[in-house]
C-alpha cells in the first residue's frame, strides 16, 4: 500500500516529484476517451523508469501463443491491443541540454488529473544541469467531444535566466509492447509526412492489418506572438518531428499548441484515412485549445450528470469512487459494439486489452444504472457477433448441435488463454453472459433484444451446458466434472456450487425466454428454430431433467452450499489466522501451497449467492458468508464489492465500509503493490455496486426498483441517480431519511423499505428511516 497522493473531491493530485512513484502515477493519471487511452507520460523525454503507453480501441494484435506443454484446444495466439504510435511527444533542450526530469533537480512539482472535466495537467520548476531554471505548465485531453481528436498546451517560461530553447514535437511509431510474447515488432510503417508544422504517419498492424493514422498540427507563441519561423522538418520510417529554435528572454513565456488527430482503420479506409485525419486535425486547430476544451468539459459535465455519486462526510470515500467512475467512462463509450471493456483498461499492457467474464458480471450493472439502455445493449450485441466464434470453439473441444463456448479472454471472438485451468475450466463465464442478458432485460424492458438476439445466444449456451454435464449412476444426479470456478485458487474440481447454479438458472431462463418469444413473436420464434435447427421439445425436455436433477454440494454440518467437492478435506483456517507477512499469498506462496490450501481468492459461492439472492432466506445468507468470507483472502480485486453487497445485506456495515475502502481505493491507495502495471479498470465497476447494491441495496424485483438504504457511519450523506426502465431518479440518503425523485416524465413504481410507492413524474417522495 502506498499513500503519496492529496485527498479531494473531484482531483487526484501528486505534490511532489518522486522517480519511485512515476510508474505509478502514470497509470492512476491516465486519460482517455474510449476511443484512444494513454497513460500519463510525460510530453518531454524521461529516461527513468517508465512505461510509455497509448492503446487505440479495437486495435490488436494476435501475438503468437508461447507456452511450454501444449494441449489440443489451445488458442494459437494472444490478441494484444497493441501500444500505438506516441503523439504527445515534444522533446525540450535548453541550451541543447535536454530537459528530462530523471536527470534535473525538480524544485517543484505538482501533477492534477482534474476528473470533473478529465483534464490532466502538470507544473514544475526544474533547474537544468547549468543552473538555469524554466518552469513547465502542461495540460492534455483527449476529447470526450470529438473523440478523435486531442490536444497539448505545454508552456515554458524562463524563470531565472534567458536561454535557448529548441522544442521539437514530433509523432513516433516506432513503439513497441512491454508484454511482447516474442518481442516482434507488431506495426508496419506505411507511410509518413511531415510539412512546416503539421505532420502525419500512418502504421498498420502486422497479421490483422489495421491501420492507424496519427497527425499532429503545431502552433508556438512567445509572450503571446505567434512563432512563424518554419520549423526543421525531420523524418524516417515511422517518424516525424518539427524542430524549433528561439531565444527566450528572462521572465518570457513559450506556449506550444499540439493539436492531435487518432483515426483508426475502425471508423476509416486506407484510402481516406490520411486525407481524414488531415480534416480533423485542421477543424481541431481551428476550432482552438480552449473551444475544444469547453466541449470537452461540457461532455463530462454531462457524464457526471447521470453517473456521479456525491458523498459527503467522507471525502477519501468520494475521491474513491469519482475515481473509478471516472475511469470507467474513459475506457468505454457504448457506441460501438465491436468495443469492449479490457480489465486494465487503456492504462497498462496486462490482460492484452483482451474482455474477459468481468464486462457481464461487473461492468454491466455500472452502464445499466448509469448510461442510456444502448450502451449495454452494445455489450451484449458484441457477445452476439463472437456466437459463431463460441460455437466454433465448442466444435473444437468436441461439442455439437451449436453449442457455444464462449472464450475466457477474447478480443475477435476466439479464444486467447492458454492456462488449461483458465481456458478449459472456468467454464462459468458462459453463465455470466446469459445472466448479463437477464439483467438488462429486467432493467430496460427491452424485450425486442431477445427475440432479435438474446435468445439465439441463450439457447447456444444452454446446449453447452446441456452437453457439459453428465448423469452420475452413483449420485443419480447430473455433475458438471473438471471446472474451475472464479477462485482461481482451486482447479479441476468437481461440482462447484457456483458453476451448477448458473448452468441450471440458464436452462430455466433460457426455456422461460423460448415461451416468451413463442408468444410474443411467432414468426420470429420459428425462424429461429429453423435457422439453428433447434428441436424445442427434444432439447427442453433433456434440460427440464437437468434443472431437476443438478446436483448442488452442501454441507450439512454447517449448514452452507459447499464451494466444490472436497473442498472440506482441506485444512480449515481462516484469513485472519494467516501471518499478514504471508499475504498477498499469490506472491508468497508457491502455487502448489496454494491449490492445497482452503483460502479463496475471490467470490466464488458468494458470488451465486449474490446473483440469486432472492432465493435465500438472511439466516441462509449469513451461514454462507460468515463461512466463506473468513476463508476469503481477496487476491483478486473482483472480490471485495461482492462481499460489500452482501455485507450490507446482512447489515454488517463496518465491514461493508471496509470492504468498500478497499475496492474504491485500490488503486489510488496500490493496495496491492501492482498499480504501475495498470488500473483495475473493470472491478472498479465492482465498486459502484458497492455503494449503489450495498449500502443503497438497490435491487430489482419482479419488475420493479427496490432500494434498502443504509448508511456508514462516518458518511453523512449519499446521494446518485439511477437509470430504470429509461426512467431516471435521484436517490439522496443521510441519517435519517431517503429521498427519492423521479427525474422523468413518466411514473415509476420504487420498493423502499418493504413499502410500495409509485413515484409520479418530475415529483419525490421522503420516508424516514428507522
Ligand atoms: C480474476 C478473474 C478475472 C481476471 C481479469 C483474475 O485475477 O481471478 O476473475 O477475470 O483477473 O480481471
Amino acid at each position: 500500500m502506498k499513500k503519496y497522493l492529496k485527498v479531494d473531491p473531484w482531483q487526484i493530485i501528486e505534490e511532489q516529484f518522486n522517480a519511485e512513484n512515476h510508474k505509478s502515477s502514470e497509470s492512476i493519471f491516465s486519460i482517455g476517451n474510449g476511443l484512444v487511452g494513454q497513460r500519463a507520460n510525460f510530453e518531454e523525454d524521461y529516461s527513468g523508469r517508465t512505461l510509455q503507453g497509448t492503446y487505440v480501441a479495437g486495435i490488436y494484435y494476435p501475438d503468437k501463443t508461447k507456452v511450454g506443454w501444449w494441449k489440443n484446444g489451445y488458442p494459437e495466439y494472444f490478441a494484444k491491443v497493441l501500444n500505438a504510435p506516441n503523439f504527445i511527444g515534444i522533446r525540450i533542450f535548453i541550451d541543447e541540454e535536454a530537459l528530462d526530469l530523471a536527470k534535473c533537480k525538480v524544485i517543484s512539482f505538482r501533477r492534477v488529473l482534474n476528473m470533473k472535466e478529465g483534464i490532466l495537467s502538470r507544473n514544475f520548476l526544474a533547474e537544468m544541469p547549468s543552473g538555469k531554471q524554466v518552469e513547465v505548465t502542461a495540460i492534455r485531453f483527449l476529447s470526450m467531444a470529438v473523440p478523435e481528436t486531442g490536444a497539448v498546451r505545454y508552456s515554458i517560461t524562463a524563470v531565472n535566466d534567458g536561454m535557448e530553447v529548441r522544442f521539437v514535437p514530433y509523432l513516433d511509431g516506432n513503439v513497441v509492447n512491454e508484454d511482447a510474447n516474442w518481442d516482434e515488432v507488431f506495426w508496419d510503417q506505411v507511410s509518413h509526412e511531415i510539412k512546416g508544422n503539421e505532420g502525419y504517419l500512418i502504421a498498420k498492424t502486422k497479421k490483422t492489418s489495421l491501420e492507424v493514422a496519427n497527425g499532429m498540427l503545431i502552433q508556438a507563441f512567445c509572450d503571446g506572438t505567434e512563432i512563424t519561423q518554419p520549423p526543421l522538418n525531420a523524418e524516417r520510417s515511422g517518424y516525424v518531428e518539427a524542430s524549433y529554435t528561439l531565444s527566450l528572454a528572462k521572465k518570457s513565456k513559450l506556449d506550444i499548441y499540439k493539436y492531435i488527430g487518432v483515426l483508426s482503420s475502425l471508423y476509416h479506409s486506407g484510402g481516406t484515412i490520411l486525407g481524414d485525419t488531415k480534416q480533423v486535425l485542421k477543424k481541431a486547430a481551428e476550432t482552438g485549445f480552449e473551444k475544444m476544451q469547453e466541449a470537452h468539459t461540457a461532455r463530462w459535465r454531462g457524464i457526471w450528470e447521470h453517473s456521479d455519486i456525491i458523498v459527503e462526510g467522507d471525502e477519501e470515500a468520494q475521491q474513491g469512487i469519482r475515481f473509478n467512475i471516472f475511469h470507467l467512462n474513459q475506457t468505454y463509450r457504448g457506441d460501438d459494439p465491436r468495443l469492449n471493456i479490457g480489465p486494465k483498461g487503456f492504462t497498462g499492457e496486462k490482460y492484452g486489452g483482451s474482455t474477459y467474464w468481468d464486462t457481464e458480471a461487473f461492468c454491466i450493472p455500472f452502464f445499466l444504472c448509469t448510461a442510456p439502455a444502448s450502451v449495454t445493449r452494445n455489450l451484449l450485441l458484441y457477445r452476439y457477433k463472437h456466437l459463431e466464434k463460441a460455437i466454433e470453439n465448442a466444435q473444437k473441444l468436441g461439442y455439437t448441435n451449436g453449442a457455444a463456448f464462449y472464450p475466457m479472454v477474447t478480443m475477435n471472438g476466439e479464444e486467447c488463454h492458454n492456462e488449461w485451468e483458465i481456458t478449459f475450466e472456468e467454464i462459468h463465464r458462459n453463465g455470466a453472459i446469459a445472466f448479463a442478458i437477464f439483467n438488462y432485460i429486467r432493467h430496460t424492458g427491452d424485450h425486442a433484444y431477445l427475440i432479435d438476439y438474446g435468445l439465439e445466444v441463450l439457447v447456444a449456451i444452454s446446449r453447452f451446458w446441456s452437453q457439459r454435464v453428465n448423469w452420475s449412476g452413483e449420485k443419480m444426479k447430473y455433475v458438471i466434472l473438471g471446472v474451475t470456478g472464479p477462485n482461481e485458487y482451486e482447479n479441476n474440481v468437481n461440482n462447484n456450487w457456483y458453476t451448477n447454479t448458473l448452468a441450471s438458472w440458464t436452462l430455466q431462463y433460457t426455456i422461460e425466454t423460448i415461451e416468451l418469444v413463442r408468444q410474443v413473436d411467432p414468426a420470429k420464434y420459428n425462424s429461429l428454430v429453423n435457422k439453428i435447427s433447434f428441436n424445442d421439445k427434444e432439447e427442453t425436455a433433456r434440460w427440464k431433467d437437468i434443472i431437476a436433477k443438478m446436483y448442488f454440494p452442501y454441507l450439512e454440518s454447517q449448514g452452507v452450499f459447499l464451494q466444490q467437492e472436497g473442498y472440506m478435506d482441506k485444512e480449515q483456517m481462516t484469513a485472519a489466522q494467516l501471518d499478514p507477512k504471508q499475504r498477498p499469498l499469490n506472491q508468497k506462496w508457491s502455487w502448489d501451497r496454494i491449490l492445497r490450501s482452503c483460502f479463496i481468492k475471490q467470490a466464488d459461492v458468494l458470488q451465486g449467492i449474490y446473483l440469486f439472492e432472492e432465493r435465500y432466506d438472511t439466516e441462509t445468507i449469513a451461514r454462507n458468508f460468515d463461512f466463506y468470507e473468513s476463508r476469503t483472502v481477496h487476491e483478486s480485486s473482483l472480490s471485495p464489492c461482492v462481499h460489500v453487497v452482501l455485507a450490507a445485506r446482512l447489515k454488517k456495515m463496518d465491514l461493508a465500509h471496509r470492504l468498500y475502502l478497499r475496492t474504491s481505493r485500490l488503486d489510488i491507495d496500490d493496495y496491492n503493490n501492482e498499480v504501475h502495471e495498470g488500473l483495475h479498470i473493470t472491478s472498479m465497476a465492482g465498486t459502484y455496486m458497492a455503494i449503489i447494491e450495498g449500502f443503497a441495496g438497490k435491487r430489482v424485483r419482479e419488475g420493479r426498483l427496490v432500494l434498502n438504504p443504509q448508511i456508514p457511519a462516518n458518511w453523512k450523506t449519499f446521494a446518485f441517480k439511477i437509470l430504470f426502465h429509461g426512467c431516471q431518479l435521484k436517490v439522496t440518503v443521510n441519517n435519517t431519511k431517503v429521498i427519492v425523485k423521479n427525474e422523468s416524465n413518466t411514473s415509476v413504481e420504487v420498493i423502499v423499505f418493504g413499502t410500495d410507492y409509485a413515484i409520479a413524474g418530475n415529483s419525490a417522495i421522503d420516508i424516514m428511516r428507522n
